[in-house]
């Protein structure tokens, strides 16, 4: 196939997900304001008095957005796993829609310490690395997530000279997480932020090892199912008790 004719299918498929998940929402809407009601409750007052710090709403509505496109806020309750969780926000969000979860992250930065404390969500310490399995955590997740994925920079936050993974740092990450962390039926889903240059994450190279490892891509985000012969599908309906 040409690389013209390539790139055209891609943008339709990328296309036809974008405009059925905006559709969705439409059909499916979720009550936001009972969201910032909720966050609005907590004390964040606590943590401004020693620094300059609130929720911010824009992110906010993007969690909510992946939250729907992920059908969190229709199905049973599932067990989720959050990468490089930050401050707990996705997961908070996930719990207010009946949704159990534990982050993971390095930690590095005071403000989250405190406020994971504030929204009551759990955080194992550790440092994802390349070519390292993650921590046994004694548990299966239906859903693993990464949100404005950093971990694939060696060394972050330091900014000069920072290394990235490598698509077999990929590979071993993707089967790590498909063999000892998702149920049968569970799925990885994963969100990059465009590159400090502005490019987007995905390079060519990086679009061929994901769609390798059987990637759904859409946009900035690739879906996996636990199982790699089968198609990941955003939509999940049933939780799986094993
Ligand atoms: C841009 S923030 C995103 C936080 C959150 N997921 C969100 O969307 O708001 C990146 C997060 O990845 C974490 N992180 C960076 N490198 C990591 C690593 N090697 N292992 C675990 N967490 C890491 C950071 O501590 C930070 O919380």
């Amino acid at each position: 196939m040409k690389l013209s004719r390539k790139f055209q299918k891609l943008l339709d498929s990328s296309l036809i997900v974008s405009v059925r998940e905006r559709a969705a929402r439409w059909t499916h809407p979720v009550n936001t304001g009972c969201i910032f009601e909720s966050l609005n409750k907590l004390e964040f007052e606590r943590i401004r008095e020693r620094a300059p710090y609130r929720p911010n709403p824009k992110r906010i509505r993007k969690f909510i957005k992946s939250i729907q496109d992920l059908w969190l806020d229709r199905s049973p309750p599932l067990n989720i796993l959050d990468l490089g969780c930050g401050a707990g926000y996705f997961l908070y969000i996930c719990k207010l829609f009946g949704h159990d979860g534990v982050g993971l992250d390095i930690d590095e930065e005071p403000l989250y310490r405190e406020t994971l404390q504030l929204l009551n969500i759990r955080r194992v310490v550790s440092r994802i690395e390349a070519q390292v399995l993650l921590p046994d955590l004694g548990e299966r997740f239906d859903l693993v997530t990464a949100t404005r994925v950093c971990f694939q920079y060696k060394r972050w936050p330091e900014k000069v000279g920072r290394q990235e993974w490598t698509p077999e740092d990929w590979r071993f990450f993707i089967n790590d997480i498909r063999t000892r962390f998702l149920k049968p039926h569970g799925r990885l889903f994963l969100q990059f932020n465009p590159r400090p240059d502005d490019s987007p994450f995905f390079t060519p190279e990086l679009h061929e090892c994901f769609l390798r490892e059987g990637a759904l891509i859409s946009r900035s985000r690739a879906l996996f199912a636990a199982d790699p012969t089968r198609h990941p599908c955003f939509k999940q309906t049933e939780s799986q008790s094993s």
